[in-house]
């Protein structure tokens, strides 16, 4: 008997008619395939029509209008305007391409919706899983702990969070940042990614707390000045907590010499985050491993498998020595989320709402553990291993042609170049070069990002791309040098 206080039908938000949803799904999945099999032909990016800038600015929808209109509308704006970082001549930033079984996986996820935050159900022994492979992947020792976060920035944030509450000396959760008598410092590169300077500051601590320490002609950290830093550190009162090594960094995916890190951090009883958002990854390599050798004494190691491990965003992890230590810092267990002896509430597997900064997470750790098995990792590491080839090729390229010129050395994937002409002096070079990489973006041939070393704007190749074939390359090198020729013959660099 319905209840006397019902005043609607009742209702959900499963569909009306499940066949067809399901005619609906498959031609979504369809739609989807046949656009990752097609990048290929299409420009990587193109400029945005003002009118599908537009349909982001309609009204509330508060009467819905269904879901075959609402994939029309899909298809129509978005579905026709990647970003384009599944192409394979994209190599802008720091981007993975994603791959279709990760997207297939990304479903899977989201249709059984687990809540990742503990519990003794079958996806929290999934992340489990991932969580020793990846300990295995970078040669950590099995006692290691940690978890899948949504990407370098918050493995970042995390490895340092552990840092800081561990070296305090004092229960830091309880009395907070200001009640330490000797103010904490810790030490990064100038090359350092911003995502630590960042942490820094969410920390508490302030960016002046993050010595910045320079760099050698290979961009990789002047292990003296940084000895300097902390003696010169101590000498004045100040508590020296951490240091964080590049592996790699991202302008030019260079190294510091993490074994030398690791050796100054013991001796000087600091504590050893490693960045290796996308660098950890040359760790399954057996040709480039020796690069991260030191790696392994990391008290913590950020990563990312959405850069170099080519999975769908967001996926990446953070890797800590101690689990009491992460444990201890994370975790707050209110009466409501206290574990149980039996039921769902109980459960082997870690509670990861304990364990880091979100209490509800998604099963990213589904796309991971079927991706790793379905491709395996020694395919993953041959994948790594000719982006590296290729960035070397590209090296090749550049060297041999004359209005060409490298602006970075190429320790490994990312080549740093520019065009250049006789008689133009470094500062019409930038913006030449400036003008040069619009162009090309707004071409749609080629998508390198850019940088600026030693005030010189460089084009950079960033290559954590799955799709690239050697010759992707040869047609960015043509169309780099068509249109630097083209800016110089119409004299168009800005002034
Ligand atoms: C070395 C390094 N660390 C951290 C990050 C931040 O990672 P995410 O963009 O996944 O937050 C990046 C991004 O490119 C990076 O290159």
């Amino acid at each position: 008997m319905a209840s006397k206080l019902q005043t609607h039908p009742e209702e959900s938000l499963d569909p009306q008619n499940w066949e067809e949803l399901r005619a609906l799904g498959h031609q979504m999945l369809d739609d989807m395939l046949d656009q990752m099999q097609s990048f290929d032909d299409s420009p990587v990016w193109k400029p945005l029509l003002d009118e599908a800038k537009a349909a982001m600015k309609q009204p509330l929808p508060l009467t819905g209008q269904g879901e075959a209109q609402t994939y029309e509308e899909f298809k129509q704006h978005v579905l026709p305007n990647p970003m384009g970082n599944g192409h394979p001549r994209f190599w802008g930033w720091v981007m993975g391409n994603g791959t279709a079984y990760g997207m297939l996986a990304d479903m899977l996820a989201s249709g059984l919706n687990p809540n990742m935050g503990g519990g003794d159900t079958i996806s929290n022994y999934v992340e489990d899983q991932v969580i020793d492979w990846c300990k295995q992947m970078f040669g950590l020792p099995k006692d290691y702990s940690g978890l899948l976060v949504s990407g370098g920035s918050m493995a970042n944030l995390v490895g340092l969070t552990v840092a800081r509450n561990v070296m305090a000396g004092y229960d830091l959760r309880k009395e907070g940042v200001a009640i330490g008598d000797k103010p904490m410092v810790m030490y990064a590169s100038s090359q350092t990614h911003s995502s630590n300077p960042k942490a820094v500051e969410l920390l508490g601590l302030g960016t002046d707390a993050l010595r910045v320490i320079p760099v050698d002609n290979q961009y990789s950290m002047d292990i003296r000045a940084l000895e300097a830093a902390i003696a010169e550190d101590k000498a004045n009162g100040l508590h020296p907590v951490c240091v964080v090594g590049n592996a790699a960094t991202t302008n030019t995916a260079t190294f510091d010499d993490l074994s030398a890190l690791a050796d100054i951090c013991q001796q000087e009883g600091l504590w050893f985050h490693v960045d290796g958002a996308f660098g950890a990854l040359v760790a399954i390599s057996d040709e480039l491993k020796p690069i991260v050798a030191g790696m392994e004494h990391a008290d913590s190691l950020a990563f990312d498998l959405h850069k170099w491990g080519y999975l769908p965003f967001e996926v990446a992890g953070v890797l800590v020595r101690d689990l009491d230590e992460l444990a201890a810092t994370f975790a707050s267990t209110p009466d409501y989320l206290t574990h149980m002896p039996r039921g769902l509430a109980s459960g082997k597997s870690a509670w990861y709402g304990e364990l880091g900064v979100q209490l509800t997470r998604g099963f990213r750790a589904l796309k991971v553990w079927m991706s790793f098995k379905a491709h395996g990792i020694d395919k993953l590491a041959r994948l790594i291993e000719q982006n590296v080839a290729q960035a070397r090729y590209l090296k090749s390229l550049v060297e041999a042609h004359p209005q060409l010129e490298m602006t970075a050395p190429v320790p490994l994937n990312i080549v740093c170049f520019r065009y250049i002409a006789d008689g133009l002096d470094d500062e019409t070079l930038s913006k030449l070069n400036k003008e040069l990489l619009m162009r090309l973006h707004e071409s749609g041939v080629a998508l390198p990002s850019y940088t600026t070393l030693n005030d010189n704007f460089s084009l950079r190749a960033s290559i954590t791309n799955h799709r690239s074939r050697y010759t992707d390359f040869d047609i960015l090198v043509d169309k780099v040098v068509e249109l630097g020729d083209e800016i110089l013959k119409n004299e168009e660099i800005p002034s």
